[in-house]
């Protein structure tokens, strides 16, 4: 298999993208970063991206009369840079199908949540909300909705006594780039499969061949057997 052919867009800080490049350089990732875009200027990622050597734009939304025009020059740049698979990291605007039919079934996003459970915005604050005692992440195919494509595969992070939104955050961050490199290191093994609908309106689905893509409960989770005992 030739290495995978990234474009990573971001909005902000870029950790994910960071853990990207850090897989890439030690080998833990068969895949060249060909072109970083962020929507905003001056962000840490950005920066990220040009300390790793790998080249950058800024195409700002507002800049554009609608959705369709900004996904267009979006698209047209990563042509243009030789990605033929994109990664959202941390990319804080929606995709229209412009952008999704130039890329079919190569749009990964990574979300902290166990989808279907807390899409959108702030999802660590969603489940400190609702009071759940597990939350995660998830990576995922992107399809028209917000966080619905099809699941790759998920980590689970337990929610703690006295956990914030941002003691939260950042436990969820950790798993969150060991997840993302796991799944884009899988597709680039080929291991990633797409069915098709199985009926009009049905959903597709997308598994990853011959791996375990469910992680277990990560940092401070107690085995079945334990709960319910005395802390
Ligand atoms: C991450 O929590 C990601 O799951 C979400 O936005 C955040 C981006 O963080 N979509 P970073 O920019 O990768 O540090």
């Amino acid at each position: 298999m030739p290495p995978l052919d990234l474009g990573v867009l971001i909005s902000g800080r870029g950790s994910n993208l960071q853990a990207i490049l850090d897989a890439i350089a030690d080998g833990r990732l068969d895949a060249r970063v060909r072109l970083v875009l962020s929507n905003r200027p001056g962000v840490e990622g950005l920066a990220r991206a040009e300390r790793a050597g790998v080249p950058t734009r800024v195409i700002a939304h507002r800049d554009f009369a609608d959705r369709d025009a900004f996904d267009a020059a979006v698209v047209a740049a990563l042509h243009d840079a030789g990605a033929t698979w994109v990664v959202l990291a941390g990319f804080m605007r929606l995709l229209t199908t412009t952008f999704l039919d130039a890329f079919p079934h190569r749009v990964v996003n990574i979300h902290p949540s166990l989808l279907p459970s807390f899409p959108g915005v702030d999802a660590q604050q969603q489940a400190l909300d609702h009071g759940v005692r597990i939350t995660g992440c998830t990576v995922h195919l992107v399809d028209a909705g917000t966080d619905t494509g099809p699941i790759l595969a998920q980590a689970a992070v337990p929610v703690l006594d006295g956990d914030d939104h941002d003691a939260l955050a950042a436990r969820i961050l950790v798993q969150e780039h060991a997840l993302l490199v796991r799944a884009l290191s899988w597709i680039a093994e080929g291991r990633l499969q797409v069915t098709p609908p199985a009926a009009p309106g049905g959903r597709t689905r997308a598994a990853i061949a011959g791996v375990d893509t469910a992680l277990g409960l990560a940092q401070g989770g107690r085995a079945p057997e334990q709960v319910g005992e005395g802390a």
